[in-house]
């Protein structure tokens, strides 16, 4: 028996800035379906709740370039989104959005109630200010020179050339992206959540799951954990997003940080789902109800946002309260990332698959199987035009639709389309197939959040079922003997129903589809009736000698042939080519000098051959190495952003060219004294400039 008597699911809300691609399909929406769908058919009382992130700076940036309102930008993806989940069979409870007045409302009610708690702080900082365009900046809004490699365009919060997470205030010639103005440093006031106030608290949640969750939900987590939490700003210098809710003119002008709305975006949708069932009360049932779980299907990239940002924010709620409660997750499974040929989805290169574009060309049903193969439940997976192809011709058309379409259309045309036989519970056994081992395994594959398993569980009924039949030949037998054919044809038919439905959950339209086929009025979802586990039918056959077939026979899948695979592949080949051209094109092609500078200016520059003496990495950095250098007599500290491309113990005893002049900078809290000269070659890989010489180390250039 479930130790829950329900389930809501949440899952990721995406944001309503671009079209959903096949790698969110695979790490959150369609496992998370597979789970509500199992868990309906189970009997069980479960809710999936899911919507648009509407908020965040990003849509603010889509809708300036596109000259329009960042309402439209949010209208547009929410409805493509949407629409597209829709065709993929994504069964939603309730979608929601986060620009409904509800959800508005909703997270200034734990803002506020935060608040009134004396829970955050409020800290005066100093963040870049576009006085020509009269607003605060954001990370993203501020461009720059990045200290660590000298790519001219990188971003407020990263550099997308050598992957460095920054801070604005690290960019050197600091640039708005809104008018192009030089920043200056102005004084806000902001909210921020502490965090580290729930440290505690929150190790002693996490550890309760030490044995439930994910190995890497649990790392990220703990990794976040062990560094010690910090406070995080939630209010923002925006236009676009919730509105803080203090009459204080220090609130002026300013909204919730879109993660701290985002999460509870989760709360809201459950309400305006409760308020539509016509019981707006409901939602507690599913929050507040001790005997209820939580489980939030999430992509890895936002694990600490679910594991300690919206478990501290329901803390918070929690506290000295008593009643209105609200459960923490049970669990969040977190998916790893799904790539596409190889390489990693991109948005921001156009290196996707959209889902809404792919439901034109090929079927659903097709993507959410080869797409459930290929979950990337512990590594990251990869999806390909072949694998799709091959799982659709030879899982899908082979062997599942040929043994329905066989079974059906044999009994229609020799035994009047009706059932000519009774099973025996011992006939039923001999099929090579143990129904309660199956069972089993299908329920704790499901419960486990094994997606790859479980589909493979009921694939596997179809391969012994084709395996069965193909060996009873019943188109031989029928000449000599009928009773065996008939026997045969009896337990075939009773396998398409026991496929129609362990696959269901993988397949409805087609669990559905041989459902009909099989003479049963309304659908498989029509059967399901709390409390009673559909899939313990298994165990027995379900079709009686007389029961009559619909008559109808249907090809349940198509093959998809080379020739139209081959201009996505093209496709792809294009894409590929494309990516090449603009990372060759960003370096080597480009033969733009930079302006002509005199020879005073580069005298400036004071050069000076180092030798490594120690490295090591840096915490949160993955591309920086710390280095201590000796230079002549003196010794000094350099961050440099190679440790992609070199190991601590390859630099160490390394001749290395030192700008010996460079102001100093702090980069994650460490201090940097210089820079490291490198040369850049194909596909972004850095050579570090090594002097060769007697006696150099401490040296100028000449
Ligand atoms: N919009 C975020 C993303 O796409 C996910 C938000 S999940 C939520 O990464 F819980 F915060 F809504
Ligand atoms: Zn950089």
């Amino acid at each position: 028996m479930p130790q829950f008597q329900r389930t809501l699911v949440t899952t990721a809300l995406p944001y309503a800035n671009g079209p959903v691609h096949l790698g969110h399909l695979a790490g959150v929406y369609l496992p998370a379906d597979l789970f509500v769908r199992y868990k309906r058919l189970q009997g069980e009382d479960v809710v999936h709740i899911g919507g648009s992130d509407e908020h965040g700076v990003p849509i603010t940036i889509t809708a300036e370039k596109e000259g329009i309102t960042p309402g439209d930008v949010v209208d547009r993806y929410h409805r493509m989104n949407l629409d597209a989940f829709r065709r993929c069979g994504i069964s939603f409870d309730y979608y929601g959005r986060t620009s409904s007045e509800l959800h508005h409302k909703t997270a200034q009610e734990f803002f506020l109630e935060i608040e009134r708690k004396g829970i955050f702080a409020r800290k005066t900082e100093k963040l870049f200010y576009d006085a020509r365009a009269g607003r605060f900046l954001s990370d993203r809004y501020v461009t720059g020179t990045c200290p660590i490699c000298g790519n001219t365009e990188a971003n407020g919060d990263q550099c997308e050339q050598c992957g460095t997470h920054l801070s604005p205030l690290e960019l050197i010639n600091p640039k708005s992206k809104l008018s192009d103005a030089t920043p200056e440093l102005r004084e806000t006031l902001h909210w921020y959540f502490p965090l580290g106030r729930f440290q505690k608290q929150l190790e002693a949640f996490v550890d309760t799951h030490a044995d439930d969750w994910r190995a890497n939900v649990l790392n990220y987590t703990r990794t976040w954990l062990n560094q010690g939490l910090n406070d995080r700003a939630i209010t923002r210098d925006l236009s676009w997003g919730i509105t803080v809710p203090l009459q204080d003119p220090e609130a002026e002008g300013k909204v919730l940080y879109v993660w701290f709305d985002a999460v509870l975006g989760y709360v809201s949708f459950t309400k305006e789902w409760a308020a539509q069932t016509g019981s707006p009360d409901r939602w507690k049932e599913y929050w507040q109800d001790p005997h209820s779980r939580v489980v939030n299907f999430i992509g890895k990239d936002n694990v600490v946002f679910h594991t300690l940002m919206l478990p501290a924010i329901l803390m918070a709620w929690n506290e000295g309260r008593s009643d209105s409660i609200y459960n923490l997750a049970d669990n969040v499974p977190a998916s790893e990332f799904m790539n596409f040929e190889g390489r990693k989805f991109s948005k921001s290169r156009n290196y996707a698959v959209y889902l809404g574009e792919f439901l034109e060309k090929f079927p659903a049903e097709a993507l959410r199987y080869s797409i459930a193969m290929n979950y990337p439940e512990n590594k990251d997976s990869d999806f390909s035009w072949t694998d799709f192809q091959n799982r659709t011709n030879g899982e899908l058309a082979d062997t599942l639709g040929n043994f329905i379409k066989r079974s059906v259309d044999f009994t229609n045309s020799r035994f009047e389309g009706v059932v000519p036989h009774n099973c025996t519970r011992a006939e039923w056994e001999s099929l090579g197939v143990n129904w309660a081992d199956t069972i089993r395994q299908l329920d704790e594959a499901f419960e486990g959040f094994h997606f790859r398993e479980a589909v493979s569980a009921a694939m596997d009924i179809a391969r012994a079922a084709n395996r069965f039949l193909t060996g009873a030949e019943p188109w031989k037998a029928i000449k000599e003997d009928r009773e065996a054919a008939a026997r045969t044809m009896a337990l075939s038919l009773n396998l398409c129903h026991a496929l129609s439905i362990a696959l269901y959950p993988v397949l409805p339209e087609t669990a559905n589809r041989i459902h009909s086929m099989l003479g049963f009025q309304g659908t498989i979802e029509s059967l399901f009736k709390r409390g009673v586990p559909l899939l313990q039918s298994l165990t027995e056959p379900a079709l009686l000698m007389g029961h009559r077939l619909s008559g109808a026979s249907e090809i349940l899948f198509t093959k998809i042939d080379d020739a139209m695979i081959e201009p996505e592949l093209r496709h792809i080949e294009q894409l590929l080519a494309d990516a090449q051209a603009r990372e060759a094109g960003a370096t080597a092609d480009k033969m733009e000098f930079k302006p002509l500078i005199e020879f005073d200016d580069f005298q400036k520059v004071d050069l000076r051959a180092a030798s490594v003496i120690s490295a090591e990495k840096v915490k949160k950095a993955s591309k920086l190495l710390k280095l201590q250098l000796q230079v002549g007599s003196s010794t000094r500290q350099v961050l440099a952003g190679v440790a992609e491309h070199y190991s601590p113990e390859e630099m160490v005893g390394k001749n290395v060219l030192l700008v010996a002049n460079l102001a100093p900078r702090t980069i994650r809290g460490e201090v940097s004294e210089g820079m490291l000269l490198a040369v850049e070659g194909e596909a972004g890989k850095l050579y570090m400039i090594e002097p060769q010489g007697e006696k150099i180390n401490g040296n100028s250039i000449q």
